[in-house]
């Protein structure tokens, strides 16, 4: 399936039902790809799952000599970094706006190269997404940082050195950033607010397996001791959360009843209260978890979304289209992108009583509350969806687009499903099997 164009044609109020399988999280296994070029030997990734943002950092590295190849189980990669080069401009130039993930190959390239070049960046339209983060923490370790028309070009002419780090906001991919770049500089990196997600965990993980030196501290410090040399890692990817958070929302929303093979409880705490208290159920097995609707009034609640350990901007989205069931009035507070509502338009068209506002409601006050922003919404209940034809505007939101045309009636038509492939594997596969009824046009 491509990445734009591809549409496909629901019949809903059929609740979904059956079992699933999740692989490892995408916004661990690119990140680990990255890593990988780090080390003096080969490495092997398992349970990669099939996605194209997985394809697209592929592409990147044997762009950069990076030999990828396929290994003997399904899901399992084989990254040999040993002839890393550097790339032509027009080959780098080609992955421009596909994927936010080339800004990580900045400090594993200085590292190995000395210079490295990065395209204008891709990802989901949910915010301004800037990455004046990142620069900040590569000129820190004394990366010479230059805009260009069509990217940034960087150089590190004495090398890359400890330093400390204070970062703003807990970003995911800037705590990446120093972590990727501190274990090769010299010397020792103090980073202070740090992100500390699962997929973070697991990279400090295989960062370690690397040899790299890395100590986890309370409140959001990560200090890191720089090594000389590292080595292949072989590591079996953390399972995908946000996965696992979605096909929950898709089971309570269709009144279904889901088991996903492969979540674990420990990374989804959060999640499973509020799945609990809007009225869903769950049964935690060794192997995954049963999500389903247990009958009975859904419930409203008030979320405000936050970094690790609190509710995940990504799980909101999916859960909104259970909220329209609910008996009530639910707000979904955004406080970590300040535009992830496009997707609610489609479906306030659909039947859906959602209103969007710039304050801070139901919850503390954030970054964006005395700006602009429309990131808080409203939510009421109980609203039945109806059929229509809708565009998915980004990747969360695309799935949340699916689950409401799963539980609307009569038929809708989703335009622009192959964004979602970015993230979710063989979705459409496991919508066969869990029984939705739909064609497929692309
Ligand atoms: C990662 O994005 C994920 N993407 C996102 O998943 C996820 O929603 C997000 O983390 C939060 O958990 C990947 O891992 C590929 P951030 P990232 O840096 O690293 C601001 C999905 O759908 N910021 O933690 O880009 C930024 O604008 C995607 O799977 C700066 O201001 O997120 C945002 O408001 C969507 N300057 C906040 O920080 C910077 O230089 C958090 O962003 C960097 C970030």
């Amino acid at each position: 399936m491509g990445l734009q164009g591809d549409r496909i044609t629901i019949r809903g109020g059929i609740p979904l039902v059956g079992r699933i399988e999740l692989k490892g999280a995408k916004n661990l296994v690119t990140k680990a790809m990255v890593a990988a070029l780090l080390g003096e030997s080969p490495s092997t990734l398992k349970n990669v799952p099939n996605i194209s943002d997985v394809r697209i950092v592929r592409q990147l590295l044997e762009v950069h000599g990076v030999k990828v190849t396929d290994g003997a189980e399904p899901g399992e990669l084989l990254l040999d970094p040993v002839d890393v080069e550097s790339a032509h401009f027009a080959a780098i130039d080609a992955h421009a706006g596909s994927s936010r993930i080339p800004i990580l190959f900045c400090g594993p390239l200085l590292h190995r190269l000395g210079e490295a070049f990065i395209p204008d960046l891709g990802g989901c339209r949910i915010g301004d997404r800037p990455i004046d983060y990142h620069l900040d923490v590569l000129r820190k370790f004394g990366a010479v940082v230059e805009k260009q028309p069509n990217g940034i070009r960087m150089s590190a002419p004495n090398g890359l050195k400890g330093t400390k780090v204070s970062l703003p906001y807990p970003s995911v991919g800037a705590t990446e950033q120093v972590l990727l770049t501190a274990v090769r500089a010299e010397g020792i990196t103090e980073l202070k607010g740090a992100a500390i997600e699962p997929e973070i965990m697991d990279l400090i993980n295989i960062l370690q397996k690397m040899g790299a030196i890395i100590t986890v501290d309370t409140d959001r410090v990560i200090r890191i001791e720089g090594v000389e040399r590292l080595e292949g890692y072989n590591h079996r990817a953390l399972f995908d959360r946000n996965e696992a958070a979605s096909w929950a929302a898709a089971a309570l929303a269709t009144d279904g009843d889901i088991f996903v093979g492969g979540a674990r409880q420990p990374e989804m705490i959060t999640f499973l209260n509020v799945f609990r208290k809007v009225g869903g159920a769950f049964d935690i097995e060794d192997d995954g978890i049963r999500f389903y609707h247990p009958g009975g009034d859904l419930k409203p609640v008030i979320i405000e979304t936050d970094v690790h350990p609190g509710f995940m901007t990504d799980w909101q989205q999916p859960l909104v289209i259970a909220l329209t069931h609910a008996h009530g009035v639910s707000i979904v507070h955004e406080t970590v992108y300040e535009q992830r509502f496009g997707f609610v338009d489609a479906l306030v068209e659909m039947g859906a009583t959602i209103q969007i506002h710039r304050e801070c409601l139901g919850g503390h006050p954030c970054r964006f509350g005395q700006r602009n922003f429309n990131h808080s919404a409203v939510i009421t209940g109980p609203t039945k969806l109806h059929g229509a034809d809708i565009e998915v505007p980004d990747l969360r939101g695309g799935f949340s687009h699916l689950i409401a045309a799963l539980t609307a009636s009569g038929t809708s038509t989703v335009s622009n499903v192959g964004i979602i492939s970015r993230g979710y594997e063989n979705f459409i596969t496991k919508l066969q099997l869990l029984g939705a009824d739909f064609d497929l046009e692309g």
